[in-house]
């Protein structure tokens, strides 16, 4: 027995229905292309190098999101339907035996396990075709099941094409089916672009193969939302929502709190370690990794970032492609991105931006600063207020400042420029020189006091 599995992904066409200028299959659900999140399952029943996705639209950009996947790729010029999408294939696979999968680019939420039980169940009854169905309250837009009286499939009929008595069906096409790979290549050229929208229907194969005398089968899925295919942004924000919300279940399954879980918003490749907890309205995304015992107050946006152990963020902070270290803390009302890297137990405090910015051991910055391009030394304080003058217009500068540095409230900082390690700067000073190690520098106007001012100015003024 030929055990080989490939695997076709038809993602060629471009989503009128999504009234978008970009490519249906590129759109996001839990932080994912519709493209990537269906290949995934894929590769659970078979290696990348099987898998094949049907491009057209955006060939290029879906091609690059994919490529480091491992998968192969066929180019549909033309979109004539999912029918004529499979046929493009033929040339390359019909060679190839064994089962054929096709799975559709717009039905992100199928699991591995399904697929799993579809082949096993094509297998176990030797079909020509097993297709995934399911019953629907509202079947609208998707193509009905017909089935004979032992259970089979006779036919699929799109919804344009159905009669009064077929649209009543609450029994639906998927979209994923498993063929013998010798049947469907040997069959597929008889389908005709006869139906209204004048497109090559690959549902049109169940009866073709039915014509022939093979058995096609249907394997029912109880949990519908695993076939919720996306045809419009509406069915985008669902499916969004059933990935996030099977994320967060996942997370607390595993020993992380999520405070209301229903408020926060969780990628699906996220990682959070356990006993964090995670409060309301949370929004963790990318490729973000949080460690254990840490506490993400509520309304933290955290992208691309690596969060250590212990670390608490603090409400309404928001941090970009940085790394904080074991038991800092961040926040609250605080901005990281691009870079930052905050050292164990450091801290940064209520309206504190960084950018580009590294904190050592201990450091911190408490109150209303901006380090941009910086180099800040361990337990060095900055005062609150104070900013790195990174920016000169033309270019970016850096600012280093030694371990032990207390820079005084409101210093500003004009880069590139050296603070040095255990050294002063005086409360609003403006410093432009260096300061050597252990000084005290002062870059200020030194105070006046005209004593009875007031009065005297008073009067002054009397006639
Ligand atoms: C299709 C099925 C319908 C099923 C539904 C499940 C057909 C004729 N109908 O309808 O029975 O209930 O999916 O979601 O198959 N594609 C190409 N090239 C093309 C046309 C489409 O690659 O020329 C790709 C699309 O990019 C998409 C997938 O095939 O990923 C499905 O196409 P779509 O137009 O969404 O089909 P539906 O109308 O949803
Ligand atoms: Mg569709």
């Amino acid at each position: 027995m030929n055990n080989r599995i490939s695997v076709v992904v038809l993602a060629a066409g471009l989503g009128t229905r999504m009234k978008s200028k970009l490519a249906k299959v590129l759109h996001c659900v839990g932080g994912q292309t519709l493209a990537e999140h269906v290949v995934q399952a894929a590769c659970a029943i078979t290696p990348p190098e099987d898998i094949t996705v049907v491009i057209g639209h955006q060939a290029e950009q879906v091609r690059a999101s994919l490529s480091p996947l491992g998968v192969n790729f066929m180019h549909q010029t033309e979109q004539q339907g999912t029918g004529h999408a499979l046929l493009t294939c033929r040339d390359s696979l019909h060679g190839a035996g064994g089962l054929l999968v096709v799975l559709y680019g717009d039905t992100p939420l199928l699991t591995s396990a399904t697929l799993n039980r579809l082949v096993e169940k094509h297998r176990r009854h030797h079909a020509a075709a097993t297709l995934i169905t399911t019953r629907l309250e509202d079947p609208s837009t998707y193509g009905r099941v017909i089935l004979d009286d032992q259970g089979h499939v006779r036919a699929i009929v799109e919804q344009k094409a159905a009669t009064p008595q077929q649209l009543a069906i609450h029994l639906i096409n998927s979209g994923i089916y498993c063929f013998n790979a010798d049947l469907l290549w040997k069959h597929i050229g008889e389908i005709r672009p006869d139906n209204p929208a004048n497109e090559y229907y690959l549902t049109d194969i169940v009866a073709i193969l039915n014509h022939a005398g093979h058995l096609v089968q249907s394997m029912e899925v109880k949990d519908a939302s695993e076939l919720l295919g996306i045809n419009t942004r509406v069915d985008l924000s669902a499916v969004d929502k059933v990935i996030r919300d099977r994320k967060a279940r996942d997370l607390m399954l595993a020993g992380v709190t999520i405070e209301k879980p229903e408020t926060v918003s969780i990628d699906a490749q996220v990682t959070v370690g356990c006993d964090t907890i995670l409060g309301p309205f949370t929004r963790l995304t990318g490729n973000t990794a949080i460690g254990e015992d840490c506490r993400i107050g509520s309304g933290a946006v955290i992208e691309n970032s690596r969060i250590g152990n212990g670390v608490r963020v603090a409400p309404l902070t928001m941090i970009a492609d940085s790394h904080i270290h074991d038991g800092a803390q961040v926040g609250p009302f605080a901005r990281l991105r691009q870079h930052c890297d905050v050292g164990p137990a450091a801290r940064i405090g209520n309206f504190v931006e960084l950018k580009n910015t590294r904190l050592g051991e201990g450091a911190k910055a408490n109150h209303l600063a901006y380090l941009g391009d910086a180099e800040v030394g361990e337990r060095a304080n900055i005062g609150a207020g104070s900013i790195t003058c990174n920016y000169d217009g033309t270019l970016k500068h850096p600012t280093r400042i030694g371990a032990g540095a207390f820079v005084g409230s409101n210093s500003t900082l004009v880069a590139p420029i050296e603070i040095g390690p255990g050294s002063y700067t005086g409360a609003g000073s403006v410093i432009t020189e260096d300061v050597p190690e252990g000084a005290l520098a002062l870059g200020r106007a030194r105070q006046v006091v005209k004593q009875g001012w007031v009065k005297a100015k008073k009067s002054e003024r009397k006639p």
